[in-house]
């Protein structure tokens, strides 16, 4: 069974060419993919379990986390012979399902459901029903997965697209719906060639809003950014360093001028931004910068301070602070809808066979430039 997976330096493989490192941060992180992990034989499924042979699969910004605390437990442990298959994304097709499997079939095509909100609100949960992410494994050919945490879509939806589709579309749909945007609103956009802010950008034009202004961080993304044609919108450069102020230039633009924020960094934008909101503003918020740092020893990442000022601000303005943890099976649903009616355009995947497993991660992560989904393909 084929599966991308972070291993120790001297891990073991039957073809040593299936084993290569990729350096993140400066530090060298050993990955295998090869067809040689055991498969599991006369696999038996719970009543609600679903066999899924995977097609092809993708990254997001929190597997590395994973992959870094993997490497490096690895190593301090000696753990010579452990690997940890990564991916959070996929496409697959039904093998098998269980005896209480309803919705789906052998043959079906799939994606993970992020579903979040509504499995929290069980009062009862079933075991393996997690909420949120499905699997933080699927890179694994073949995965035993809950049948609540799998999105049947038909045949015409493009293997390469579906293979980095659910987390952006659902948090994206789920941030924009949180907005609360009307026909007079503008909305500021951070992170501007994030997947996930791609993903708000090609959306928006789905819903209602007079304009919308998106920050980048270089001219070269913000280049990429003008082509995508987002009505209405604004690409701005900021050239400041992450612990720099905004760009004055950028500040008088956007001063008083601001009714909703979306962002997926809030620890490094929140502080920066606040004030531009207006009466009634609205701030959204999916992540953090920099999670693989957490649990770094060494590094300090718990020093940020909220001005006082903010507090002031957002009482003063009724503004609203929402969180944001992916979206409902509801979000994933529009979305899809949305692009199977054409009416969301996903032109940025870089689709790469699992025979590039290197390139597919050094795209994944260390390409400063990348705009777009970056897709592994078993097939
Ligand atoms: N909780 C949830 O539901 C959820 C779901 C999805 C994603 N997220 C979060 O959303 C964030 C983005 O995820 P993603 O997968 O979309 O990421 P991604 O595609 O890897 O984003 C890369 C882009 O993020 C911006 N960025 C990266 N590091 C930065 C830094 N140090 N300072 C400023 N900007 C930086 C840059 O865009 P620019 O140069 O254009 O600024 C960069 O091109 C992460 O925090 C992730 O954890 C959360």
């Amino acid at each position: 069974m084929k599966q991308l997976a972070v291993v120790h330096p001297e891990f073991e493989v039957a073809n040593p060419a299936s084993k290569f490192a990729v350096s993140f941060f400066g530090e060298r992180v050993n990955f295998v993919l090869d067809d040689c992990f055991p498969e599991k034989e006369n696999v038996v499924l719970g009543d609600h379990e679903v066999l899924v042979r995977k097609k092809g699969f993708s990254l997001n910004y929190r597997d590395l986390n994973f992959i870094m605390k993997a490497s490096r437990h690895f190593i301090s442990d000696n753990c010579k012979t452990a690997y940890l298959p990564i991916g959070s994304e996929f496409v697959g097709e039904v093998e098998q399902t269980g005896r209480l499997v309803t919705g789906l079939q052998k043959g079906d095509r799939v994606i993970p459901n992020w579903n979040y909100e509504e499995i929290r609100l069980l009062k009862k949960r079933k075991p393996g029903l997690t909420a949120g992410v499905a699997s933080n494994s699927t890179s694994k050919e073949k995965e035993i997965l809950h049948f609540r945490k799998l999105y049947k879509i038909p045949e015409t939806f493009p293997l390469e697209v579906a293979a980095g589709f659910s987390i952006g579309a659902q948090t994206g749909m789920s941030m924009l719906r949180k907005a609360k945007l009307n026909s007079k609103s503008t909305l500021l956009v951070t992170g501007g060639s994030s997947n996930t802010s791609l993903f708000v950008l090609k959306m928006l034009p789905n819903f209602k809003y007079k304009h919308v202004y998106v920050l980048t961080s270089s001219t070269e993304k913000a280049q990429q950014l003008e082509k995508l044609n987002i009505k209405n919108a604004t690409i701005l450069v900021n050239t400041k360093s992450k612990d720099e102020d905004i760009d004055l230039a950028i500040v008088k633009i956007l001063h008083n001028n601001v009714d909703a924020i979306i962002d997926p960094f809030c620890n490094i934008y929140l502080k920066k931004l606040y004030y531009l909101l207006r009466f009634n503003g609205r701030y959204v918020t999916c992540g953090i910068e920099n999670n693989t740092l957490y649990n770094t020893p060494g590094t300090d990442t718990e020093t940020m301070q909220l001005p006082e000022n903010l507090l002031v601000h957002f009482i003063m303005n009724n503004i609203s602070f929402t969180g944001n943890c992916l979206g409902t099976t509801r979000d994933l649903d529009k979305a899809v809808d949305l692009y199977l009616n054409e009416k969301l355009s996903l032109s940025n995947y870089h689709s790469l066979s699992y025979k590039n497993a290197c390139e597919f991660l050094e795209m994944s992560y260390n390409d400063t430039n990348r705009l777009g989904k970056v897709v592994c393909m078993y097939e």
